[in-house]
């Protein structure tokens, strides 16, 4: 029987999820691949933790060179936040040949350039479905579905714990501080909340898919960046009393050939299609000049599924290394100045 061994550095809730839908699903993917994926290490920080689920105790560790430097391991999977040491070790895995899926959209949209630059250089694969979206396959959509399209706009609701916390202030009068509470209680939020709340995830988000649509890399400091923090319920009622839902929006617009990129609450009409988007879903509408209009939905945050989305960047992984499957577009690679940010 074919397997493969990966491993996870993080075991919060991605990395649990990550580890229950293999536990669940490897038999499934074993038939539909003929490989099994194997969970062989977990990094985490505190060893003596008590975890939401059971696990060998063997599998864990506090070193990540009993993982960098197993011969045996060959997939990494990125799973922890924050800057560093994430990209510390995502580099270093890049360097000892292993291939690397992340949901860090931080680390992309801060240091993208260096980190698709060594995965292109040390010809990795280096997945991160998850980084956007939770399980709505974007990434997969503009690198694979969209590729012939000249890409036009991205509008979206990308950040889960925003639209969790708009949604239940409106519908159950929760104070802004009980709503984050709930969210950070579900898993949606980030290890530091204000990333979500003042809009800087969504950026990292936005980020990401800008430089996917457009070609050229367009870090997280291009992006114009207003968040929720400054909104309260009144704010929401008077919205709702002339007809307009007020939601987290993040834009990536290409507009007489500049590229604009912002993100900043927004007052939609009440019959518009994106009100309808409640609670940790999110929705992305991308206009392409042959594709036309399509509108992508489903769960945005939370465990099962960003799971999801890993999985799918670990069967590409393993479809890489063992069926020789490449990559369809390069990563972004080219600076390039020609773009502007406004004031919405
Ligand atoms: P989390 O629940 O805070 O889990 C982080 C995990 O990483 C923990 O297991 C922690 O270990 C481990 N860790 C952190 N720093 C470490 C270090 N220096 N050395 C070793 N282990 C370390 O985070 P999460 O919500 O799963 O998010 C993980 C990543 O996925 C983030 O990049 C996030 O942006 C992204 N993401 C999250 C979601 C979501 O819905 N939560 C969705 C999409 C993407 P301990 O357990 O020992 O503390
Ligand atoms: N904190 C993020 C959110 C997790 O709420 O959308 C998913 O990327």
């Amino acid at each position: 029987m074919k397997e493969v061994n990966i491993a996870l550095l993080g075991f919060g809730t991605v990395g649990t999820g990550v580890y229950e839908l293999l536990i669940k699903n490897s038999d499934l993917i074993k038939e539909k691949i003929g490989i099994k994926p194997i969970i062989k290490k977990i990094l985490v920080k505190d060893l003596k933790k008590k975890r939401e689920i059971e696990v060998d105790k063997n599998l864990l560790t506090t070193n990540v060179e009993e993982i960098l430097k197993d011969p045996e391991i060959s997939i990494v999977c990125e799973l922890m936040g924050g800057i560093e040491p994430a990209k510390e070790y995502v580099l270093k895995a890049l360097k000892e040949g292993k291939e690397v899926v992340t949901a860090n959209k931080a680390i992309l949209a801060q240091h993208g350039d260096e980190i698709w630059e060594e995965a292109r250089k040390r010809k990795r694969f280096l997945g991160f479905e998850a980084s956007v979206g939770g399980g709505i396959p974007i990434i997969k959509t503009l690198k694979e579905a969209l590729i012939g399209n000249n890409i036009k706009s991205i509008i979206g609701i990308i950040n889960g714990t925003t639209n969790y916390i708009l949604t239940k202030m409106l519908e159950n009068n929760l104070s802004f501080k009980d709503a984050l509470k709930a969210a950070q209680a579900k898993g949606y939020a980030e290890a530091d909340p204000t990333l979500d709340i003042k809009g800087i995830d969504s950026a990292h988000k936005i980020s990401i898919l800008a430089s996917l649509a457009f070609g050229f890399y367009i870090p997280v400091s291009k992006v114009y960046i207003e968040g929720i923090d400054q909104i309260d319920l009144m704010d929401l009622k008077f919205a709702k009393d002339f007809g307009y839902v007020v939601k987290l929006l993040a834009f990536a617009l290409k507009r007489k050939g500049k590229i604009e990129v912002r993100v900043h609450p927004t007052l939609i009409p009440e019959n518009h299609v994106l009100t309808s988007v409640r609670l940790n879903y999110n929705a992305l509408y991308i206009t392409g000049d042959f594709v036309g209009d399509i509108l992508l939905y489903g769960l945005g945050a939370g465990k099962e599924p960003t799971a999801s989305a890993v999985v799918s960047d670990i069967i590409d992984a393993i479809e890489y290394s063992y069926f020789g499957k490449k990559p369809f577009i390069k990563y972004p690679l080219t600076k390039n100045n020609n773009f502007f940010n406004i004031r919405p």
